[in-house]
């Protein structure tokens, strides 16, 4: 089984949770707020522009470069601290530095707490297709400071809310109806807490069982053939304010639901049980689009084989099942 550690605590504390090194170099967003990038005193600090246009391998041999001219070492620690752009950045400099030094990521996203800075995928995009060039490599570390939630913009908080509940729909125990509690209205982050430490639980369980992505890692998309499809064509219309990942997933999870519906796969309902939790939560349950303008990006999901997707559907909250389509 593959090893993934995660740890929640203080932004105090993340120095003496960090695994022994010789030296550490910080890799952290631009926006992350300087109290937060200030968290490991001394160590050389190097700030990203951590967004999709500087997602390329321009922004990784410029991670690489700094880190020779600093010196790094095959014995260093590379510790990545933001969002997911910054964590798949980072991590995927540490991956080919030297050959590969360790890792360890710092989420200040929900989104990256819960889904992108745990499981090891590194990579870039390429021209317009996303992350088309990377590595899955286990970072040694996954660090969650939830207190940096607070200083997190609320749409960004809300996109970060659809994989959570996205998380609990592959897997319940009573945390979905927690998290639609704590994220209605003005989001309780203390409610929501122990619920982001539970949602990067189920993440690593999912993971250790199914590193690469040849089995129940596939679970983990839940949403997002629909959420992939949405992003391309708000993209190819260039359209002004496009949704976040995260409310394209949520978008995505009501169809999911519509589309098991359809199939007797779960009772009806569900899907109109979606609209309104995820209404509560500020998410969007509507395609912007006409539904078959979607279907030219569909037919090209990366992760479709032999012709035919995986699609994730649902049975009810806290059980999912893929099937060939
Ligand atoms: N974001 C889905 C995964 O890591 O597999």
């Amino acid at each position: 089984m593959t090893r993934i550690k995660i740890k929640s605590g203080s932004l105090s504390g993340a120095k003496r949770a960090l695994p022994r090194h010789r030296d550490m170099f910080i890799v952290y967003d631009r926006n992350v707020v300087l109290h937060e990038a200030k968290a490991f005193g001394k160590s050389p600090a190097m700030a990203i522009d951590a967004d999709e246009e500087h997602k390329t391998m321009d922004t990784v041999m410029a991670i690489c470069r700094w880190l020779m001219s600093m010196g790094a070492g095959r014995d260093s620690l590379l510790v990545a601290m933001g969002g997911g752009v910054t964590t798949d950045l980072a991590g995927f400099a540490a991956c080919i530095y030297k050959r590969g030094i360790r890792y360890v990521n710092i989420p200040t996203t929900l989104l990256s707490m819960v889904d992108a800075g745990i499981g090891g995928k590194t990579g870039v995009n390429v021209d317009s297709y996303k992350n088309m060039v990377g590595i899955i490599r286990q970072p040694e570390l996954t660090y969650i400071c939830p207190e940096t939630l607070s200083s997190l913009p609320a749409r960004e908080l809300r996109s970060g809310a659809a994989e959570l509940l996205k998380t609990f729909i592959i897997k319940d125990d009573g945390n979905y109806q927690k998290a639609v509690e704590a994220l209605s209205g003005t989001p309780d982050l203390t409610a929501l807490a122990p619920l982001v430490k539970a949602a990067a639980e189920v993440k690593a369980a999912i993971v250790r069982r199914d590193e690469f992505e040849t089995g129940k890692r596939r679970l983990l998309n839940l949403g997002h053939t629909y959420a992939h499809a949405i992003e391309w064509w708000e993209h190819s219309h260039g359209v002004a304010d496009p949704c976040t990942h995260g409310e394209a997933v949520a978008i995505g999870i009501v169809k999911a639901a519509e589309e098991s519906e359809k199939r007797g796969i779960c009772p009806a309902g569900l899907a109109a049980k979606f609209r309104a939790d995820f209404a509560l939560c500020g998410l969007p349950t509507e395609i912007p689009c006409p539904e078959e303008e979607l279907l030219p990006a569909i037919r090209q999901d990366k992760k479709a084989e032999e012709g035919k997707l995986n699609f994730v559907f649902i049975r009810r909250v806290g059980d999912v099942v893929i099937k060939r389509i």
